[in-house]
């Protein structure tokens, strides 16, 4: 499980670099005047690939580390801070920000025009990635953090 967890903490990066990316690419064309390009196009798959590839793996740590069995006590779970962010929050907010990566990417394919294409990855990508920075182990918090890589 050592592996599947450094491919997890490794493939974060590769997720907030492809976000930060499309997200600055996208802030800077909002207005139309770059053209929605097939590498734009092929980024934004590729961050979405790797934000499910993410929870196909948090899935597998998930359970096989045990957080799971953490349902069968809630109440102690939500006293401890540890264990109600590896229980809970990691999971639900990691979820949520997946579930906004698909969303624009879905999006960003209906619109007709570039601008709106570019928009739609703006706002989706762009709550995503506040999100996800927000429910990093980051090494800085107290007793939840873990390593930069
Ligand atoms: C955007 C998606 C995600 C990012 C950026 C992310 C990031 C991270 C990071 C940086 C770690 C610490 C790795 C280390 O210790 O070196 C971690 C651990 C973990 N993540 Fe995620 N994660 C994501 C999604 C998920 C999802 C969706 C789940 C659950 C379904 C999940 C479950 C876990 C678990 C169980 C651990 C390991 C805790 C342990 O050591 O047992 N993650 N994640």
């Amino acid at each position: 499980m050592e592996f599947i967890l450094k491919l997890h903490s490794f493939l974060r990066w590769a997720l907030v670099l492809l976000m930060l990316v499309s997200i600055v690419k996208a802030a800077i064309s909002t207005s139309g005047k770059n053209p929605y390009t097939p590498s734009d196009r092929k980024r934004t798959l590729f961050t979405m690939i790797a934000a499910h590839l993410q929870l196909v793996i948090g899935v597998i740590l998930y359970v096989s580390n045990g957080w799971s069995q953490n349902f069968s006590n809630m109440s102690a779970t939500m006293k401890n801070g540890v264990l109600r962010f590896w229980t809970v929050e990691h999971l639900t907010m990691m979820i949520l920000a997946i579930v906004f990566i698909t969303i624009g990417n879905i999006r960003s394919k209906k619109m007709d025009t570039d601008g709106g294409k570019y928009k739609q990855i703006l706002i989706w990508f762009g709550l995503a990635l506040l999100i996800i920075i927000a429910a990093m182990p980051w090494p800085f918090r107290t007793e939840l953090g873990r390593g930069w890589f």
